[in-house]
């Protein structure tokens, strides 16, 4: 019998709440105000991605968001000096190093751990050294989380992107993957492209204690309304799991 981490916890992606804002340029609406209605809808923390290019999420976000909540904080980054030193000036909860390229409309793979090792492993080692919790988003293949275990991160975010997608076999490829992390001593999320229809198996994942889903619960947050679509995710989620 495969026992399941007791807690699953829901991030709640705010990005494209600054992305309608900044569509006008003015205030409206805040992401902080969203972050405080996704918590309390039952959102266990926020996750924020500050892009080199500030295209949604700017540095004074983070900064109001980092000193209005106590809920732990998910900053998503580049690997970069710049992200570095802001991640260590504001002290978020978690940091979670991902791949980003200008050009792109998301995030679209995941991080070449294995064949960025010695780039990596010294900006895993001063977020942990600064008490941030590191981890690394990256597809959901072995030489990738052999490489995260090797350079020291405690945590991977597995990309589900693929799955979400309707690929064949990515669930499967998923589920090896977190076997594997948790076998090297990972402790294992998962994010990108999650939605209502599709987050149960992936939830029922029992070495998954983290989800990070933003896109869609924005989206939806037009349809039905923030607190109701976290409400319902966290329902799915937790519906997913078996009890105990
Ligand atoms: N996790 C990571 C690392 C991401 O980069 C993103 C997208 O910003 C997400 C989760 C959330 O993906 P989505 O917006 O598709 O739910």
């Amino acid at each position: 019998m495969t026992l399941h981490a007791r807690t699953l916890r829901l991030g709640v992606n705010i990005d494209h709440v600054a992305t309608v804002r900044n569509a006008r340029g003015g205030a409206h609406p805040d992401p902080l105000a969203a972050a405080q209605a996704a918590l309390a809808a039952g959102a266990d923390g926020i996750t924020l991605h500050l892009r080199e290019d500030r295209r949604h999420i700017r540095d004074d976000d983070v900064a109001r968001i980092r000193a209005a909540i106590t809920a732990p904080i998910n900053l998503e980054m580049a690997a970069t000096a710049e992200m570095l030193r802001i991640a260590r000036d504001t002290t978020p909860h978690a940091a979670c190093l991902v791949p980003e390229r200008r050009a792109e409309v998301t995030t679209e793979g995941g991080l070449d751990v294995a064949g960025q090792r010695e780039a990596l492993r010294p900006v895993v080692a001063a977020l942990a050294a600064a008490g941030i919790r590191v981890s690394l988003f990256i597809d959901p293949d072995t030489p990738q989380l052999e490489a995260a275990a090797a350079i020291g991160a405690p945590v991977v975010e597995l990309h589900t992107g693929a799955y979400a997608h309707g690929g064949p076999g990515e669930l499967d490829r998923l589920a090896r993957a977190a076997e594997r992390g948790a076998s090297l001593g990972l402790e294992c999320h998962a994010g990108h492209g999650l939605t209502h229809d599709n987050v149960g198996p992936v939830a029922a994942l029992p070495q998954v204690v983290e989800l990070n889903i933003g896109h869609f619960l924005i989206g939806q947050a037009i349809l039905e309304g923030l607190p109701a679509a976290v409400r319902r995710m966290k329902a799915l989620m937790q519906a997913a799991r078996p009890p105990g």
